[in-house]
């Protein structure tokens, strides 16, 4: 496999015109298995809080969940970029903790950078937190953090206001320092407009095909998720059919006996067994 990814070579695959392929993964078996598929960036999104803790939204992920996930799946990725999401709440009150928390990130997550949602109004936040020495991707369009806002997860852009203010926010979150951006749920001819546009990668999701990158959520793209599945999603696998269809042979082999079988036992030499057996008088 080539050399580690960094934000050089997104820059670079932006130039040549090469896509970008982007994934979730949240520990330490997911790291592995992403970074041994040759993605190249690993994102730990704050969509954790629902594909593995079971929460409706993002908003109850906490930086100590993310810091705990992003050190995990470090320690399975070797190549890929690794980005660790910015948790709902550590980063919009003010700089100084959107910067504790960025920082935080890198040192106890051991992430290569951070990601944040939000357009021209994050654009301070993103640019001082870059200033600090850390590489920031931005995120914009239907940004699920701002859910309650949204009054659900709604597809952002369809109206020319709203579309304009997303090709502004994209500029000013590449204008701040940002070193990539998602789009995320946002009409696909937009989302190309965007690309266009920016010199930084694009990486879509919901945006259709016209972006320099896509990302997907492992447990969507595998079919662990059963909860719901977005329109944006495409099944590459369905394994939780396979693990319950697994789990229920396990669960039937244990009730007829028939698990284990001599191949998973450990022996008594025949010497130890008659010894026992003396000492113990049976
Ligand atoms: O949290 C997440 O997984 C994300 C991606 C889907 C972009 O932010």
């Amino acid at each position: 496999m080539s050399s580690k990814v960094s934000i050089h070579t997104l820059q670079e695959m932006k130039e040549r015109g090469e896509r970008i392929s982007m994934l979730t993964a949240y520990d330490y078996p997911s790291g592995q298995l992403v970074d041994a598929s040759g993605a190249d960036v690993i994102l730990v999104g704050d969509s954790l809080g629902m594909v593995v803790h079971g929460f409706e939204t993002t908003i109850p992920v906490t930086m100590d969940m993310m810091v705990m996930h992003c050190a995990a799946t470090r320690r399975g990725v070797k190549r890929a970029l690794l980005i660790g999401d910015m948790p709902f709440g550590s980063y919009q009150t003010d700089i100084a903790t959107a910067k504790r928390n960025a920082a935080r990130l890198l040192q106890e997550g051991g992430v290569d950078a951070v990601k944040l949602e939000g357009g021209e109004f994050m654009a301070d936040t993103v640019c001082k937190i870059v200033e600090m020495g850390i590489a920031v991707h931005g995120h914009i369009g239907l940004t699920p953090q701002s859910v309650s806002a949204f009054g659900g997860f709604k597809v952002q852009g369809k109206t020319v206001d709203v579309a304009k203010q997303l090709v502004k926010d994209a500029l000013a979150i590449q204008d701040a320092g940002a070193f990539a951006i998602v789009l995320e749920g946002i009409p696909s001819r937009l989302a190309k407009l965007i690309s266009e546009k920016l010199t930084i990668p694009t990486i879509g999701i919901g945006a259709g095909a016209g972006c320099d990158g896509q990302v997907l959520v492992f447990h969507d793209l595998l079919g662990l998720f059963a909860d719901f599945t977005p329109k944006f999603v495409k099944k590459y696998a369905h394994l939780r059919d396979d693990i319950v269809g697994a789990l229920k042979q396990y669960n039937a082999e244990v009730r007829a006996g028939t698990f284990p079988t001599a191949e998973h036992e450990y022996a008594l030499s025949d010497d130890v067994w008659q010894q026992l057996k003396d000492e113990l008088g049976t």
